[in-house]
């Protein structure tokens, strides 16, 4: 790049090569060279070098290693050759640095050992400083070094999925408690989610101050609410943590599962890509979100199990749904099961990359 073009944009090369990435265009809603890719859970899980690595070092103090968090981010994007990589840690490490009492359980989850229902146990929940994640700060750097023209997706867990776990004290299936106090204590709850936000904001801008050119925010567990009550109790909370990251102007994802009914909500809450799990086709998926947003997904993560020429054929269905929107990054309806075939993924990825060159 010219040295005049860099004075315009007041960005390096490689941060021009990754602001043109197929993934960055696709979030703007740009034409793409082909439709790009990245998983979900594509950190981790199914790679045996990813177990390798990990071998008898617990899940958060993986994630509070620079070196190991490079690595593992690292190895899907060497494997498969997707589009962006996702920083490698987990929804709960903010909480964890604030000082609340949780583990990752192998096989089970997140754990908290005293669950929030009370009023006191807010005064657990301060506000997150950039000096209480130093090693998100490092990771990232490194990582950005290290990435070169692919970008890296930075991400938090929304309110609404972090409360879950803080009250349940675990996963839920009912969100029983989580429920009774929305439904019973609002302003206990409002107060929460409003605490939650904060956090989550912080945790997002320190991920793109450190060098994430996209942040994705889960609410992986939204699709247990109605549409009436997702507006009411959570939406503002999440419109929160997107308004305050607004100002950085990098694409924000939002996502959960099950939340066929809420697409157009989650899109109004302040995202300018909405994730899509696999039950609605991105047509009509499309229709529900309205224009002027990207969608991302939604290939049933379940058909990776099915030999190549289905999963061939379901990824053209999805392609198919795809062509007439505004941005498309393809992604898995949820994330990458532990028990997929790697092989199947790096395929994936090239079909997609093949059927969808221009
Ligand atoms: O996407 C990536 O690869 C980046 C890393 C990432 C992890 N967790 C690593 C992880 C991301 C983006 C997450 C987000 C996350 N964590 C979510 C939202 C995403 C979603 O799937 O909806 C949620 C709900 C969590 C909470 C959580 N952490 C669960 C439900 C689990 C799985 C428990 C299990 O073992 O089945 C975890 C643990 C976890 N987080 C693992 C990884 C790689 C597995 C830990 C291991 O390998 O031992």
């Amino acid at each position: 790049m010219s040295e005049r073009s860099q004075q315009q944009t007041g960005r390096t090369a490689a941060q021009e090569a990754v602001h043109d990435s197929a993934f960055l265009r696709a979030c703007r809603r740009e034409p793409v060279p082909h439709t790009p890719v990245w998983f979900m859970r594509q950190a981790g899980r199914s790679l045996p070098e990813y177990r390798k690595v990990r071998e008898g070092i617990p899940m958060l103090e993986s994630c509070m290693r620079p070196e190991l968090v490079t690595e593992i981010t690292l190895q899907p994007v060497r494997r498969h050759g997707v589009d962006a990589a996702i920083f490698f840690s987990d929804i709960v490490v903010p909480l964890k640095a604030i000082g609340i009492d949780l583990d990752i359980k192998p096989g089970v989850g997140p754990v908290v050992a005293d669950p929030v229902r009370t009023r006191a146990d807010l005064e657990r929940l301060r506000p997150l400083d950039p000096s209480d994640v130093p090693y998100v700060t490092e990771a990232v750097g490194m990582l950005t070094a290290e990435l070169g023209a692919t970008p890296l997706i930075g991400f938090a867990g929304a309110p609404f999925t972090l409360a879950s776990y803080l009250i349940e004290g675990g996963p839920s299936r009912t969100y029983e408690n989580t429920k009774a106090m929305m439904y019973g204590a609002p302003e206990l709850w409002a107060e929460l989610v409003e605490r939650l936000s904060v956090i989550t904001a912080a945790f997002l801008r320190v991920q793109i101050e450190a060098g994430a050119s996209a942040v994705q925010l889960f609410d992986s567990w939204a699709g247990a609410l109605a549409p009436a009550e997702y507006r009411r109790y959570v939406m503002p909370a999440s419109a929160k943590v997107f308004d305050a990251v607004a100002e950085y102007g990098v694409p924000r994802i939002h996502f959960g599962v099950g939340t066929g009914e809420l697409l157009g909500l989650m899109g109004e809450a302040g995202a300018d890509v909405v994730g899509v799990d696999w039950r609605v086709p991105l047509d009509e998926a499309a229709k529900r979100v309205g224009p002027g947003k990207a969608l991302q997904g939604n290939l049933d993560p379940a058909v990776l199990f099915a030999p190549r020429e289905a999963v061939e054929a379901k990824t053209d269905e999805v392609l198919a749904a795809a062509a007439g929107l505004e941005g498309h990054v393809f992604n898995l309806g949820h994330g990458v099961m532990p028990a997929m075939d790697p092989d199947a993924l790096t395929h994936l990825v090239q079909y997609v990359h093949e059927r969808t060159a221009r």
